[in-house]
Formats: structure tokens, sequence, C-alpha cells
């Protein structure tokens, strides 16, 4: 047989006017680990999808496993051994996660499901990978790393041996993303022939054996591993080199924007998820949330956004009290908010990237008074918007369904910072996007402070934090377990104090 398991060449997609791929190569030998990385839009989901038959290629020719590929359909993919795990999971909430593994493929005795056969084979996938899943769980109940993998096991109860991942680590903590990692080279060990999409080139230096890079909708070339490295790979992918150090200056701080005191807040499946917390941003400054996900920094958010109900304490912003008060009252009040999930809170997918970007602006003062946005006002905002947050493609009539991942981040970044709002609320600003985005929405955070924001930022990325902060304060199980500049900050120091860390206690009571 051939050298490679999948082969793609002269590639080409086309949607309408945009050219999602113009010319794509891509080769997977058996038993490696290939990463595809390049800008947000430049067609690595698009790639993928096409060799999983999601949609036709326009030209081009895919091989797989030594048989050209005349048409490809989802259903022909897995007939070949490839499996896909999205981005978006495709997981039924209400049903077990064993139910969701066999769902369409169940094993049947006589009439009925043979679930004991069924749990029989995943079960030996689980020992086989160490995969840590609760088959009996509702998939409802389980975290978002374990979801993960019961799409991993899903693709290989229908017998893959080429798996693609699309930014699996996008959202995983870094504990998650490391088991995550044990579990490819396992497969990898066992000869299965894996993708992997992302745009952390420190987990790509650590997981690949080879890298490819794409840079809008062409092939950038392929490298080994041994061969590259962070700054060689972020040239190839956006031809210039990209800084990500921010040059701070925390003279400015000014009023209290926001006053958080004494809060208690529920979480979806217990009270009192946050116990007793108190903190402070000032106009001016940054500051950052550090905490493992899942300890009340969601929760945390929802409150000062309206999102969720408060059980007891006060939420003062811009000197009025917003405890409990509607979502749209607090916008008024002087909030913007830059959600963790783009998809569900951040952007309405069936409206277009203008009509988005102007969407909240509609009921705000400077419109409400029968001033609404003219078309050509609207034209050259959304125009200005695109520019200056590089969303591509440029044609703002597009809807934002079919934006790429990252571009979608853009849309709300751009919405919520150009309001110039006094407290900006900004949860995992960066995650999915690529590192020349990065390195904007940093310098925009940045400069919003400059301009007198308060700025809350809830990151998963403890080097966000720690660079673009000026104050950090590290949160445990819904308590603050200390407090520190960002100066004095470094991923042990704080990574302690995310455990519980040794001063826990005592700052930990000092909040109640
Ligand atoms: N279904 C679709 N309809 C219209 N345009 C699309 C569709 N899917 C992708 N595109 C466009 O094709 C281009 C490539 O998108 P793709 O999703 O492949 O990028 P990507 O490299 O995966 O980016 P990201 O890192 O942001 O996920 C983008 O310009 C995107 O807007
Ligand atoms: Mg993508």
């Amino acid at each position: 047989m051939n050298e490679y398991v999948v082969e793609m060449k002269g590639i080409v997609k086309n949607f309408g006017q945009v050219q999602a791929v113009k010319h794509g190569e891509f080769n997977l030998r058996k038993g490696e680990i290939h990463s595809l990385i390049g800008e947000n839009g430049a067609g690595k989901s698009t790639m993928m999808k096409l060799l999983y038959g999601m949609y036709p290629i326009d030209e081009g020719e895919i091989t797989v496993k030594g048989e050209a590929m005349k048409t490809l359909s989802p259903k022909i993919a897995i007939e070949h051994g490839i499996g896909m795990v999205h981005q978006e999971f495709m997981l039924v909430n209400e049903l077990t996660v064993l139910e969701n593994i066999i769902l369409g493929f169940e094993p049947k005795k006589g009439l009925t499901i043979d679930f004991d056969k069924a749990r029989k084979d995943v079960e030996q996938y689980i020992n086989q990978y160490n995969m840590e899943v609760q088959l009996d769980k509702k998939v409802s109940q389980i975290s978002v790393g374990e979801a993960q993998r019961v799409e991993i096991i899903k693709t290989l109860m229908r017998g893959a041996d080429i798996i693609i991942l699309d930014e699996p680590t996008a959202v995983l903590t870094p504990q998650e993303a490391r088991r995550l990692f044990e579990i490819l080279n396992n497969l990898k060990q066992d000869g299965k022939s894996l993708v992997f999409i992302s745009h952390k080139l420190n987990e790509v230096m650590e997981i690949s054996d080879r890298i490819s890079v794409m840079r809008q909708g062409g092939y950038m070339g392929t490298v080994n591993k041994d061969e590259t490295s962070p700054l060689d790979l972020t040239k190839r992918m956006i031809g210039r080199e990209v800084f990500l150090n921010i040059d701070k200056d925390y003279s400015k701080a000014g009023e209290t924007i926001l006053k958080i005191e004494d809060v208690w807040i529920p979480s979806q499946k217990e009270t009192s998820k946050i116990r007793g917390m108190s903190l402070h941003v000032r106009e001016g400054e940054i500051v950052g949330i550090a905490g493992i996900d899942g300890n009340g920094q969601s929760e945390l958010v929802e409150a000062i956004t309206g999102l969720r109900r408060v059980e007891k304490g006060r939420i003062i912003l811009n000197g009025e009290d917003i405890t409990n008060k509607s979502p749209r009252r607090i916008r008024n009040s002087g909030l913007a908010h830059i959600p963790e999930d783009r998809n569900t809170r951040g952007l309405n997918r069936s409206m277009s990237i203008e009509e988005n970007l102007v969407a909240v602006r509609l009921d705000e003062a400077p419109f409400t008074k029968g001033i609404l946005l003219s078309r050509e006002g609207q034209d050259a905002y959304s125009k200005d918007m695109v520019e200056q947050f590089d969303i591509r493609p440029t044609d703002y009539h597009l809807p934002t369904s079919s934006l790429s991942g990252g571009n979608a981040q853009k849309v709300v970044v751009a919405r919520e910072v150009s309001m110039k709002k006094k407290l900006l609320v900004a949860s995992q600003p960066t995650r999915g996007v690529d590192i020349g985005a990065i390195e904007l929405i940093r310098n925009t955070l940045e400069k919003a402070k400059k301009e007198g924001a308060g700025v809350l930022l809830v990151s998963a990325e403890l080097e966000e934090i720690i660079s673009l902060s000026d104050r950090i304060i590290v949160i445990h199980e819904g308590r603050i377990t200390g407090e520190m500049m960002a100066s004095e900050a470094n991923e042990n120091n704080l990574g302690l104090l995310m455990m519980g860390g040794s001063d826990a206690g005592k700052d930990g009571e000092k909040a109640v």
C-alpha cells in the first residue's frame, strides 16, 4: 500500500464568491499526528470537512488508503475509516453517554438493542486508550473534556483509524488538554492516524510529527516538527512576526467602576457556587480572574451581566445597584460584554455581520432619540469595523453563520469594544482566534483601558492573564484565594492559589 492513508491534491472549494480553499494539499501517514495550522479563515476546517465528505470538492483529488474517491459523503468517509470530532459537539444532551455513543449504530438482539454488548464494546476502548467516561450519566451532566472523549469513542466504535480533531483543545482547560494529549498518543501508538487543528503553537510543537500550514486558502508547505519552531511557524502562517508583549501602563487607574460586595451565586447544579465574594474594578485597569474552569468564573460573569440571579450581596456598576437587574438595563448602566460562548450568546447566527455589529447599538442613547443610524451610517460603520478588526471575508452582508470560528469572535469583540462602555467584561476573549488576532484583541483591550474603561478579564490562559492584567484575583471553589499585582505573578504562584493555595483559608475567609 501507498505510504499515505490520505492524499489530497489540488483542492479547490468555493462558497459562492468566497474562495475557501484555492489550492489545498494535505497528506497523512499511517500512525502519525499531523497538525494543520493557519490564520482564522485560512481554510483548515473546510479542508477537513471536504475529506469527511461534508461538501463536494470543486476541483482536485482525494485518495483514501490508495483508493481514489470519486464521491464522498460522511457515510462513505466512515466506511473508509474516517472519523471527525467537530468543534461544536454533536451529542444529544438528554440521552446518556452510552446511548449517544451507539446512536444510529445500535447492536441488536432480535428486535431490541443489545445494551450489554454495546457496553462491553465501549468499555474495551475505554480501557485500551485510558479514556475516563461515565457511561450512565446524561450528556448534560458531563464536562466538556468528557464530552470530547465521548466523541472520540464514537468515531472508534464506527471503526475509524483516521481521526480528525478540529480545534479540540480550544474549549479545554490546560488539565483536560493534558489528558487529551495522552489519549492522542495512545491512539497513535496503536497505529491510528490523526489530524490535529489548533492555534496553540506550543501544543502543535508538543503533539505533532508533521505540521502543514495554510494561508488564505492556499498551501504553504509541510515541515517536520523537529525542523521548525513557533517563530518559524508564525512566519509561515501570517508572513510576519507577532508580538504578544503588551506595553502596560498602570498609572491612570481612577474611580471604582464595578464593586462586588459579598455576593453569593448559585450554579445550574448547586446553590452558592460563589460563596461570599468581594472585589472591585477601577477605571483604567484590567483585573484578571485566574482559576481552573468551573470554579465559579462563569457564574460570576453571568451575575454581573444579568444572566444569573444573585442569592445575596450587591453588585454596583457605575454607582448604580444593578443586582438582579435585566441584561438590557445593566448594559444601559455602562456594561459591554464579550461572552465566553459566541455562538449562543455572542451572535445571532442567522443575521449578517452588519446586523450583528449594529444590533445592540440601536436601543442605545444616541440612537433612540429618533436619530436611527442611516443606511449609509450603518455601512460606513460596518466597513470601519471590518477593517479595524480584520474580519474576513470583508463583505459585511454575509451571514455570521458562514464565518470561520475566529472571525465570528472578532465580530463580537468589535461590537462590544467599540461601544466604549465604562466596564468591559471579557470572557475568554481570544478563544479560538489565530495568533495575529490574539495580538489585535489584546491590544484592543489595552487601548480600551488606556481610554479609561475598567476591564474584567476571565481567561483560561494563564499567560494571557499575566501579560494583560494589572491586578490578578485568583479564585478556587467560588472563593478568592489570593490577589496580587501582575508584576508579582507567575504560573507557579498562581497555579498554587488556583488549586486552593497555601493561604487559601486566610484570604478565603477575608472575602466572606
Ligand atoms: N458553509 C460556508 N458558507 C460560506 N462560506 C464559508 C462556509 N464555510 C467556510 N466558509 C468561508 O471559507 C473560509 C475558510 O473557512 P474555514 O472555516 O475553513 O477557516 P478555518 O481555517 O477553519 O478558520 P478558523 O481558524 O477561524 O476556524 C472563510 O472565509 C469562511 O468564511
Ligand atoms: Mg476552523
